[in-house]
């Protein structure tokens, strides 16, 4: 009896030892003290079999070795629960992981200032389709079938006379179909074209488009506006200069060209040796497009303008390749 308890209560001794996780645990006590077929269990059944007076001994023993193993193993069960504590705790005082702010497009704050310093000025923004008919993208703005302008504006074709607008400016003449003067409306929106990529040229970019009419509308309006947005725009210092240019639409016509970011007019590469940097075209509305739409051209002037977002924002921040708004590469787009 007492060589049979001393070998059970080496054997638990042994396997509690190696206990790692409560699952293991389990399994120990119920081979050594588990109701039915547990070890020292069986011992205390057995010793109803033994001779009466060996009982008391034998019962003592058996009661003192379970007590022990009980013991073990409740000293065991604190060691784990108390590392498992640890692994689960959290510790407060750490420091947080930084959410990461986005930000917007640098197209998408340059077509934002461009609205806002127009909005300012009693301009409202619509929008037009970028599927247009060659109607409203051309005839209406006065560049009949090959008429050669249309030359500049190499589009994408579609089915059935329907084509990529290849400007913002057919937007020009579906609002003054449906509305009558005074307009003043901005559009900013993408425009295609079939050109091939590189530096200063990409398929598809954006432009901002402007048309105000109404009955007492002179140059003068349209160079006071025009200025007052390349201030804003540039610097209050910008030095500007408004250029005779032609459009189709527009008679006269002029270019705007400011001062060269770069090299301050004293004719660098960016600017072609020049100091000037186009920023946009302009000029008063062609009375044959009021004609088109139904205004009275002796009764009606207008001014018309339109500027591509992607050179704006390149001239504003130095940048020297439009490819680079299309990569969508982080580290470029987080310096904005
Ligand atoms: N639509 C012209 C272009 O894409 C830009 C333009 C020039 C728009 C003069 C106008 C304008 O409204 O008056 O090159």
């Amino acid at each position: 009896m007492e060589r049979i308890v001393k070998k059970i209560r080496q054997e638990a001794k042994e396997k509690i030892e190696r206990i790692k996780n409560k699952e293991e645990l389990e399994k120990v006590r119920i081979e050594f003290l588990g109701r039915k077929r547990g070890k020292i269990t069986e011992l205390l059944k057995n010793i109803t079999t033994l001779p009466l007076q060996e009982r008391p001994f034998a019962g003592r023993l058996a009661n003192e070795i379970k007590r022990e193993i009980q013991q073990l193993l409740d000293k065991k069960r604190k060691e784990i629960s108390s590392e498992e504590e640890v692994e689960e705790r959290v510790d407060v005082t750490f420091p947080g992981r930084k959410p990461r702010i986005g930000k917007l497009h640098p197209l998408t704050q340059t077509t934002e200032k461009i609205k806002r310093i127009f909005v300012s000025m009693g301009f409202r923004v619509v929008r037009g389709p970028e599927i247009e008919t060659e109607y409203y993208n051309f005839e209406a703005l006065n560049m009949p079938r090959y008429h050669p302008a249309r030359n500049e504006y190499d589009s994408f074709y579609l089915n059935k006379g329907y084509l990529l607008r290849s400007h913002t400016s057919p937007v020009q003449i579906r609002v003054m179909e449906k509305e009558s003067p005074p307009i003043r409306i901005i559009v900013p929106g993408r425009v295609y074209r079939r050109d091939a990529i590189d530096a200063s040229h990409f398929p598809m970019f954006h432009q901002v488009e402007g048309l105000a009419v109404d009955e007492k509308v002179t140059f003068s309006d349209l160079k006071g506006v025009l200025s007052s947005f390349a201030y804003q725009m540039f610097g209050k210092t910008t030095r500007l200069r408004f250029r005779p240019s032609f459009f189709p639409f527009t008679e006269p016509s002029l270019d705007l060209d400011i001062q060269c970011v770069i090299c301050q007019g004293k004719g660098c590469k960016t600017c072609g040796r020049k100091g000037w940097l186009e920023i946009l075209g302009a000029g008063m509305v062609d009375p044959e497009v009021f004609k088109k739409v139904g205004y009275e051209p002796e009764k009606y002037q207008g001014f018309a303008f339109g500027m591509g977002v992607e050179r704006i924002c390149m001239l504003k921040y130095g940048v020297d390749d439009i490819r680079l708004f299309f990569q969508n590469d982080l580290r470029f787009l987080n310096q904005f």
